[in-house]
């Protein structure tokens, strides 16, 4: 009975999502509407850490909002497409950015692809102070390191290391950011902050 209660929940929070809060105009016209968004997200989906900074812009595609959490201080821009994610904090997600975690099985020649198990569940990570391109695709499963820049329209296909900044089909690191993040004391100092 519970369970059934909670499915009843869940759909209803979906139906209000979809229907409303992810049709609510961007903030830029009133930040009214970013605080609306903000409440629905934080206190009733449950799925981004409660903060004043965070901002969720409008037609963001959050799948069913399982397997999906985004730490403080973020922004998500409009018509993001997110399957799954375990996003960290002070993360800028510029619009139209697809982060995915599921993939078609195709293994099986004489199966259609579209009757062949489907992969779901591969979570990819987003790290601490990364901010993602306009465009940018994140295939699952990856893990974006802390600090890194991915640029517009990147096809980010493994997993990147921390303060690189990306860029291309498939990514590729063009530069660091800086030598030996870890080593500054500043980084160190923010990394107290973030647990
Ligand atoms: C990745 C990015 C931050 C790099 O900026 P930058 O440090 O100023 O880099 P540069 O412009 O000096 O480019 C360095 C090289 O990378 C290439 N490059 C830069 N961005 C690229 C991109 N998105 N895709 C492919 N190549 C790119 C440049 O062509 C250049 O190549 P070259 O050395 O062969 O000439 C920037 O290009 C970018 O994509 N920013 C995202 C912008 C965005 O989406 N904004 C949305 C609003 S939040």
């Amino acid at each position: 009975m519970k369970k059934i209660i909670n499915q009843i929940k869940h759909i209803l929070k979906s139906i209000i999502y979809y229907s409303f809060i992810y049709n609510i105009p961007h903030s830029r016209f009133c930040p009214l509407f970013n605080t609306v968004r903000k409440f629905y997200i934080c206190n009733v989906l449950k799925i981004a850490f409660p903060c004043r900074y965070s901002k969720f812009q409008n037609k963001v595609y959050i799948a069913n909002f399982s397997n999906i959490f985004i730490g403080k201080e973020c922004q998500i821009n409009e018509h993001t497409f997110i399957q799954g994610a375990r996003i960290g904090d002070y993360v800028m997600i510029a619009p139209h950015v697809t982060i995915l975690s599921s993939m078609h099985g195709y293994d099986q020649i004489s199966v259609p692809m579209i009757k062949q198990e489907k992969k779901k569940n591969i979570i990819p990570i987003i790290g601490n102070d990364v901010w993602i391109g306009t465009r940018a695709v994140i295939m699952p499963g990856v893990r974006v390191g802390d600090g890194c820049i991915i640029g517009a329209g990147a096809v980010v296909t493994r997993s990147t290391e921390p303060y690189g900044i990306y860029a291309g089909v498939p990514a590729r690191k063009i530069r660091s950011r800086c030598d030996s993040p870890f080593e500054h004391p500043k980084i160190q100092a923010l990394f107290k902050v973030i647990p």
